[in-house]
């Protein structure tokens, strides 16, 4: 192929197919010649996009913040079955932590399955290296002792007693992607859903596990409470934050080859991720009442340019004795309390809340920050 200096014409073969900026032939000739090249790169790039998103994806969650969320709900797992769908056995401090309180948490069975497009899959469990190269697979666990006599329960336990045991270790036949049928087939059998899933496929996470009618407790990305689809479900009370407070960001375990880390701890390369736990279990901190004590004054609380809402500027600052609209911060949800107020929606025209003026709340012709609409419940 010969391609002019000054990019105008490109000949093949001898035969002009771009002359003066247009195609010399039809352009079903110019596919028909670099079809196949295009072709190749759409897919090639559309692989990279894929392999890039599930590299954003890949990072771990340390067992010591799973440890501190998940201590209250300990009542909650009694006799359960728990699935881990985005959990490499190995990597996963989820099925860490549940295979090693199994009994103390009583439970019936423990699920993981692994996705195999996960760029660190199976890389680390000498238990999997039968399987020669990525495969996803499955592990169910329904009894854990101390199989090899040293008096603790450990994952080494855990490996003996799939090597032996009741428990079972099989290669999925799709891709362990947790919308293939035989995920769903097991998350129908789970009673609740424990992990830290894929943020890029967070909404359609939360909407399948909403569809099969599922507990979860669950991490998110702070923003995601933001997402139309995720906001409507905390304002019909169907999802709400857990007891970490918001404010606390989480450091996140990143794969080993990964550069754009912040520090090592434990020899691990770790980033601060700005991130939440998320469940539709109930829990106590929900019921919590704000005490408010502020008094409202029309010069301390202005009323928004755009909508007939006083806005408020920090949590702790609700006034006390104002029964009409506000808008709080997102911080607000970490207190948010259904029997003390209600969400009436968000700064967000798509979810259209009463009389609704303009893009988001402005104070004097200037947008603010992002607030969520509430009012007060009446006692
Ligand atoms: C944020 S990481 C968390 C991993 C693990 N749950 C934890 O908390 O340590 C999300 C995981 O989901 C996996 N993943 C990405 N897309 C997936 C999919 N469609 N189905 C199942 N898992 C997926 C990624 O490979 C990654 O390991």
């Amino acid at each position: 192929m010969f391609r002019s200096p000054d990019l105008n014409r490109i000949t093949l073969k001898g035969k002009r197919i771009f002359d003066n900026g247009r195609f010399a032939n039809s352009p079903n000739r110019f596919r028909a010649v670099f079809g196949d090249f295009f072709m190749a790169k759409t897919t090639g790039n559309a692989r990279l996009q894929q392999a890039r998103r599930n590299k954003k994806d890949e990072f771990y969650t340390q067992l010591s913040d799973i440890e501190e969320e998940l201590k209250h709900y300990r009542n909650f797992f009694n006799g359960k079955t728990v699935f881990c769908n985005c959990d490499d056995p190995y990597e996963s401090n989820f099925f860490k932590y549940f295979a090693l309180n199994f009994n103390a948490l009583g439970l019936k069975k423990l699920i993981a399955t692994c996705y195999s497009a996960s760029p660190v899959m199976g890389r680390e469990l000498p238990l999997f290296d039968r399987m020669n190269g990525k495969k996803a697979y499955k592990i169910e666990i329904t009894e854990v002792i101390d199989a090899n006599n040293d008096g603790a329960v450990d994952l080494s336990d855990v490996e003996y007693l799939i090597k032996n045991g009741k428990n079972t270790l099989s290669v999925l036949k799709e891709n362990g992607d947790f919308r293939s049928a035989e995920c769903v087939e097991l998350l129908k059998q789970a009673d609740i859903v424990v992990t830290n899933p894929p943020f890029s496929l967070f909404r359609e996470y939360v909407t399948q596990l909403i569809e099969y009618n599922k507990k979860f407790i669950i991490i998110g990305n702070k923003n995601s409470i933001t997402y139309k689809e995720i906001f409507k479900l905390i304002k019909e009370n169907r999802l709400w934050l857990g007891y970490r407070n918001i404010n606390k960001d989480m450091w996140l375990i990143l794969p080993d080859d990964e550069q754009n880390f912040e520090k090592i701890e434990h020899g691990k390369k770790i980033k601060h991720i700005m991130a939440c736990w998320l469940t539709n279990i109930e829990t106590t901190k929900r019921y919590e009442e704000v005490i408010l004590y502020k008094k409202y004054t029309p010069e301390e609380y202005p009323k928004y340019y755009n909508y007939d809402a006083i806005n408020v500027n920090k949590v702790a600052d609700i006034p006390a004795d104002y029964d009409g609209v506000m808008g709080v911060p997102i911080t607000f949800l970490d207190k948010y309390n259904p029997n003390q107020f209600e969400i009436l929606g968000m700064d967000d025209h798509r979810l259209k809340y009463p009389n609704w003026r303009g893009r988001g709340p402005d104070l004097n012709g200037k947008p603010i920050y992002r607030r969520i609409i509430i009012q007060r419940k009446k006692s």
